[in-house]
């Protein structure tokens, strides 16, 4: 069976979707999370677009012990020694070199000629080499490049010491069968092909990423470049559980695999949407809400009879949790610690101490306490900070005859208590007037989403706020079975994170 690399691009290809961006400390949790899940490469990100970017990757090369890390470079001399400074600490670095070869591009972004190009590829890629032993090359728009000259170009990357010839759908235009034939073309056509692993990196403009990619395995790639919950620039890019899933469920037909562990999954693509706010679609294959819910009274009887028969997957192989009953207001710390322990989160002492406390609060609340509701409790919690405010009590006030008003209490960590009311268009809205008003922290408000994480009358509401504050983004998470009560939390969430996010910057 071919063994598949996985090449991780979320945190810099993934990152460049609208209101996905991630500070070095989050992407440092999903460095982390990605060695676990098994990805053979960490695209950490591109070092010379930011300082942040630079410090996220020199961390992840630190503390990365299993997965190459990469980082991304232009064929620019400052480009790639900047890379190699961030990647150098790595267990396994790898500088990721990139051009493109279309005409369009040439012609348009790049003012260059072909000749140009080729000898810039030739340059950045023999300086790579000199850096690291492992360099990948890309062909930007490979997909709507000439063959001829996109093969004349892999070669030299070649010859200069590329060892992963990469060749991106950097528009998502292709077809699968194009991509096939694009893939096998290369595979012939280009110099020192033997001695180099092909790749590929579809976005998903006309919605083919992933079959695209599939199709590029067929032909002979042995990498595959994608992104959690598939985002990334515009459409975005392959998703990373589908095309593991794909693999794994047709590996007879496609003779090929991952060393993917698929039971952490689910988990990957929750801490993608928790840490970038955006939520996960209901009917996105292998971990939407959806995926496995079956609507229709057929369905639903002919899974109880046999479960392959309307599924082609097991849940549990993705690390879904199920939405049964597991704990209620009698169970104990001990209980507690070991379904977690079953769900694959391993705690500190001082994690598992503020999870049972807030796991406590929740069982006041709701009857019957399930995996999926400790898996959103402990989920939010993970990597999370000591934050400067924490709620103490609310009352909000609404109704069509009354202007809305929130009463606030909050403590800071010196254990002083501030109180504050404020007015607003509607009960959220007063509330987050009265947390501006006492933490004195302001934030433009771009976004609020609210949903529901099991079902039922006491089910937990998740909102997610995204705020902008003094050109940084930051993304507000809050829990409970009361809507305004999540809204709260959600918002003082993101605030505590502006304030931390000062502090650190203010070192
Ligand atoms: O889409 C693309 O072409 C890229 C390259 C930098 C690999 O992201
Ligand atoms: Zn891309």
């Amino acid at each position: 069976m071919r063994q598949i690399r996985i090449f991780d691009t979320t945190m810099r290809d993934g990152e460049q979707s609208p209101g996905c961006s991630m500070n070095p400390g989050e992407k440092l949790q999903v460095a982390k999370q990605l060695e676990k899940l098994g990805v053979d490469v960490i695209e950490a990100g591109f070092p010379i677009s930011s300082p942040e970017d630079f410090q996220a990757v020199q961390a992840i090369a630190k503390a990365v012990k299993n997965s190459v890390v990469c980082g991304l470079a232009r064929c620019v001399e400052a480009d790639v020694r900047r890379a190699y400074e961030a990647v150098k600490e790595a267990a396994y670095p790898r500088i990721h070199v990139f051009i493109a070869t279309s005409d369009i591009h040439l012609a348009h972004k790049l003012r260059m000629t072909r000749e140009e190009v080729l000898e810039k590829v030739r340059e950045m890629v023999t300086l790579a080499a000199s850096l690291v032993e492992d360099v990948e090359f890309s062909a930007e728009d490979a997909s709507r490049s000439d063959y001829e000259y996109l093969a004349q170009v892999l070669s030299v990357a070649a010859e200069c010491g590329a060892k992963t010839l990469n060749i991106p759908d950097t528009v998502g235009y292709c077809i699968p069968s194009e991509m096939e034939e694009l893939v096998r073309y290369m595979r012939t056509h280009v110099k020192g092909a033997e001695n180099v692993v092909f790749s590929v990196h579809c976005h998903d403009d006309l919605g083919m990423g992933v079959a695209n990619t599939l199709a590029a395995v067929r032909a002979g790639a042995d990498q595959v470049e994608c992104t959690v919950n598939g985002i990334g620039e515009r459409a975005g890019n392959a998703a990373l559980e589908e095309i593991v899933m794909a693999l794994r469920t047709r590996r007879e037909l496609l003779g090929a695999d991952t060393r993917i562990n698929t039971k952490q999954l689910y988990r990957t693509s929750r801490l993608i949407s928790t840490i970038t706010g955006s939520s996960v679609a209901p009917n996105k294959a292998v971990v939407g809400a959806n995926a496995f819910a079956h609507e229709s009274g057929i369905h639903q009887h002919g899974v109880m009879m046999e479960r392959a028969t309307y599924e082609i997957m097991n849940s549990g192989d993705i690390g879904i949790p199920q939405n049964r009953m597991v704990l209620g207001k009698h169970s104990g710390r001990h209980a507690f610690v070991d379904r977690l322990t079953e769900l694959g989160y391993a705690l500190s002492d001082e994690e598992v101490g503020v999870a049972f406390e807030a796991f406590k609060k929740l069982a006041d609340q709701k009857k019957s306490i399930t995996d999926r509701d400790l898996e959103a409790m402990v989920g939010s919690q993970k990597g999370s900070f000591v934050p400067e405010y924490t709620l103490e009590t609310f009352v909000v006030n609404s109704g069509s005859v009354i202007s809305a008003t929130a009463n606030l209490k909050l403590k800071n960590r010196e254990g002083e208590i501030c109180q504050r009311v404020a007015y607003g268009a509607g009960p959220i809205d007063a509330a987050f007037k009265a947390i501006e008003k006492a933490t004195k922290v302001k934030a433009q408000l771009d976004s609020y989403t609210i949903q529901s994480v099991t079902e039922g009358e006491d089910a937990l509401g998740e909102v997610v706020v995204k705020l902008t504050s003094g050109g940084y983004h930051y993304v507000g998470r809050g829990l409970s079975t009361d809507i305004i009560e999540a809204s709260i939390k959600s918002y003082l969430n993101g605030i505590n994170k502006i304030i931390a996010g000062l502090r650190e910057r203010q070192g």
